[in-house]
């Protein structure tokens, strides 16, 4: 049996990397599970104090997500959905895994370096100054792990940045196996999950992935966009000036991110498959299907949205129910680690 466990940030409606790096994985993994399968899906609001955030927004986006699982297709009555900030066991297994693991670890994590990378002086690349960072980014990934240990997960689907995370989560879970030895490891050294389409791209710039916190809005398209909206954003994506359409991520990474959506779109269909069928045509034929095509996927969770996001007292329950039913599982793993660290 397979215990699946992943989790989002609250920081706004995900974006069509999110969904079809990681979230129509969870509803796909979920709607194929064996019976003895168990799946976990989290809001993982103490990941999104890491930076600034307003508070009414954030409260706002915390529940919005709910809404948003619940329009894609998660289904609580299969899956244990619940808000990280619910669950003490997080922060508690947290710090435990903090102190067995090391600050060059951390330092070496890629969202790290960018962040720091960031708040440099410019021209001040050799002196490295960590004063305008918070400690809780330092340690995020630390809180990731114990997000997936704390249920003993074996599996996590999750876009392709996540990796360094997830091995790093896999290292800590090792760790505390050799530091805290008994005739069992505790802990299983989950596996990453990915689709296809694991690398979403901007469609304003195809260098970089498709994030949430790039300025330019009309580099992502939200899961809640109208259709016009997404008919403009895919008529100024950047592609290239070569005729004709072909597979060729290297020379031609804004047509070939535009095929992998198209593809994804098209029940995961294989990228060259997608991508022969436009062998003689042009960008505009190519963008005028992959409208309609997001359109078809997004026009039903959006209507089941914009109905749910109304119903504030539902959505709290099962808040209330997840956090419930994540708690019981948990507490198990927590009094197993209390005894073997020596807190109990
Ligand atoms: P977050 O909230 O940034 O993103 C949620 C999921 O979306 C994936 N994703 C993408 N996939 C493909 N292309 C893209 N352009 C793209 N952008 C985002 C992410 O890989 C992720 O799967 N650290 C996590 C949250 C987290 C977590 C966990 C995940 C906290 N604890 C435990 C798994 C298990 C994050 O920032 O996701």
């Amino acid at each position: 049996p397979r215990v699946i466990f992943s989790g989002i940030q609250p920081t706004g409606i995900p974006h069509l990397g999110n969904y079809l790096g990681a979230l129509s994985n969870w509803v796909q993994l979920q709607n194929t599970a064996g019976p003895s399968d168990e799946l976990l899906f989290s809001i993982v609001g103490w990941h999104a104090l890491t930076l600034p955030q307003h508070p009414q927004q954030l409260s706002e986006a915390r529940m919005d997500m709910l809404a948003v699982l619940l329009a894609i297709g998660i289904d609580p009555r299969r899956s244990i959905i619940f808000h990280q900030d619910d669950n003490p066991d997080h922060t508690e297994l947290a710090w435990i895994f903090n102190c067995i693991t090391p600050m060059g670890k951390l330092r070496r994590m890629t969202t790290w370096k960018s962040r720091l990378a960031a708040s440099k002086n410019q021209g001040d690349d050799v002196d490295v100054d960590e004063a305008g960072l918070n400690v809780g980014l330092f340690a995020y990934p630390v809180l990731q792990a114990a997000d997936i240990l704390a249920y003993k997960a074996t599996h996590v689907p999750v876009g392709d940045d996540q990796t360094q995370h997830l091995e790093l989560c896999r290292v800590i879970a090792d760790q505390f196996n050799r530091n805290f030895k008994a005739e069992q490891s505790l802990f299983p050294l989950p596996t990453q999950l990915n689709t296809p389409s694991k690398r979403i791209l901007s469609l304003r710039d195809p260098t970089s992935k498709m994030s949430k916190s790039s300025p330019d809005s009309s580099s992502r398209i939200l899961l809640t966009d109208s259709p016009s909206q997404i008919s403009q954003k895919i008529r100024s994506a950047v592609t290239d000036s070569i005729p004709g359409i072909n597979y060729d991520p290297v020379n031609r990474p804004g047509t070939a991110n535009l095929l992998t959506i198209l593809a994804a779109c098209n029940n995961n269909e294989d990228v060259g498959e997608t991508a022969r069928r436009y062998g003689g045509k042009n960008h505009g034929a190519l963008k005028k299907d992959l409208t309609e095509a997001v359109e078809e996927m997004l026009k039903g969770p959006r209507a089941e949205y914009e109905k749910l996001r109304m119903e504030r007292a539902y959505l709290a329950q099962l808040a209330r129910e997840g956090a419930e039913k994540a708690r019981l599982k948990s507490e198990v793993t927590m009094r197993e680690v209390r005894k073997r660290v020596g807190l109990s």
